[in-house]
């Protein structure tokens, strides 16, 4: 909550999955807009490896790599004084091995100040997360819809077989993860896992019976037009300011209204 100044650390997850005080989660991948975020009081800062989509412009996250993750990690963490900083482990960088992804996931902690990773998968992830959380590197695990896997599943699907994904957030709870992203999965689905598992959970697209809710933040901010998922809410329609702005601007410009004395140096 704003005016809330005690940093976040990752026990307050599993302290406030008890009290039932719910956790705000937004992705963020620069300094000015994670600063922003961090001073409206938002809990946790995810630099996700949706960067590839709302920055650079791909149809899927593939194509992100660790440097780039890196890059914006540490922009992020640097911006950041209150939220907990989690980063994406990126496609390839975690699934050859736990050896891999150790490497990989120090990146974060050597040269950004972030305090956790994420990562996507279920049973087929425990190893991996156990090998992290036992490095002294903090994992959110994320299962249901999993977007760097979005060419075995056919596409960006909601994800409906309530057994296999409970199966998954089990290992991932079990396996030492401190929380657990749920991605477009039916709420009754969300409602059970919710129910049974040690760990909080955070639904994008899960419902509201979550422990806690993560948006992409240009989703959240309408900058994305033609961009409607059912799960978004749009707090505000930045792309119509940002148009609106630009346009005035260009006209200004056009008409010699700008810059104007007071604009300028003498
Ligand atoms: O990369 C990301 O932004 C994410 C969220 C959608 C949870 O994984």
């Amino acid at each position: 909550m704003p005016g809330d100044e005690s940093v976040v650390t990752i026990p307050d997850f599993a302290r406030w999955k008890g009290q039932g005080r719910k956790i705000s989660v937004l992705t963020a991948y620069d300094f000015t807009t994670a600063r922003l975020l961090d001073s409206a009081g938002v809990d946790c800062l995810l630099v996700g490896d949706t960067v590839g989509m709302v920055v650079q412009g791909w149809n899927t996250t593939l194509r992100v790599t660790l440097d780039q993750m890196v890059y914006h990690a540490e922009m992020v963490a640097r911006a950041t004084r209150r939220a907990l900083v989690v980063a994406d482990l990126p496609f390839l960088s975690y699934q050859g091995s736990p050896e891999q992804a150790i490497l990989s996931a120090g990146r974060f902690f050597k040269e950004t100040e972030c305090k956790a990773v994420k990562l996507e998968g279920g049973r087929r992830m425990g190893a991996t997360i156990r090998a992290l959380v036992e490095s002294g590197i903090p994992v959110m695990g994320h299962v249901g819809l999993t977007p760097q896997s979005v060419r075995s599943l056919g596409g960006f699907r909601v994800q409906r077989d309530g057994d296999e994904i409970l199966a998954d957030a089990r290992a991932v709870a079990e396996s030492g993860a401190f929380a657990l992203v749920l991605e477009c999965v039916p709420r009754s689905v969300a409602a059970r896992i919710t129910a049974e598992l040690p760990i909080p959970t955070i639904g994008i697209g899960a419902g509201p019976s979550c422990d806690g809710q993560v948006l992409v933040t240009p989703d959240l901010l309408g900058l994305l037009e033609d961009f409607h998922p059912r799960f978004v809410r749009r707090y505000a329609e930045l792309g119509v300011l940002i148009r609106q702005a630009a346009s005035a601007y260009v006209a200004d410009v056009r008409a010699g209204g700008f810059p104007a004395e007071s604009e300028s140096f003498q």
